[in-house]
């Protein structure tokens, strides 16, 4: 394993950084149980202000715990179920500034104050969930949304995640 790097602190550069290292980091490993563990290791090591950062996976007809840093979390969300079911439902990514402010929303954690979930869709199918979890107001911006989808990207490229869900996929 390579000493981790020091991602830059503008933003933009840090994304770039984490996407090229996500890609570095799983392009060897087939199996896509430690590509997701240490995706989410990598990004919550990445990015300040983060008190969660994990996947959620089909599993039937709902999601399920899958690889994550952070505290233990619910282990089933519904689709269309608070912040991640909708963003799995939608297949667009959630931004969610304040959570108090959002109908549904699950509080696994109740220090968690914002939000952004992003869809991880590969060969069109949707597999699950991006989830990351801040401890700050307004934590996540529309840079953010863009940079973690660049990271998701990078991933479902790199990886063959179809053994990462179990039960029907949804188109
Ligand atoms: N808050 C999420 C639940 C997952 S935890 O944040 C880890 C939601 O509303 O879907």
């Amino acid at each position: 394993m390579e000493i981790l790097p020091t991602f830059s602190s503008d933003r933009e550069t840090l994304y770039s950084e984490l996407t090229q290292q996500v890609k570095s980091l799983t392009e060897a490993e087939p199996d896509w149980l430690p590509n997701l563990a240490n995706t989410a290791a990598l990004v919550a090591y990445a990015l300040d202000r983060i008190s969660w950062c994990g996947f959620y996976l089909v599993r039937g007809q709902e999601l399920v715990l899958g690889p994550f840093w952070g505290k233990p979390a619910c282990i089933r969300i519904p689709f269309g179920r608070g912040v991640c079911g909708s963003a799995f439902s939608q297949a667009s990514p959630l931004l969610v500034p304040d959570v108090s402010q959002f109908p549904g929303h699950i509080a696994c954690d109740p220090e968690s104050q914002s939000e952004v979930v992003l869809p991880v869709i590969q060969n069109g199918r949707r597999l699950g969930v991006l989830d990351l979890d801040s401890p700050d107001l307004h934590r996540f911006t529309s840079e953010d949304v863009r940079g973690l989808a660049a990271v998701v990207d990078a991933l479902v490229r790199t990886c063959d995640l179809s053994g990462a869900v179990g039960g029907s996929f949804i188109a």
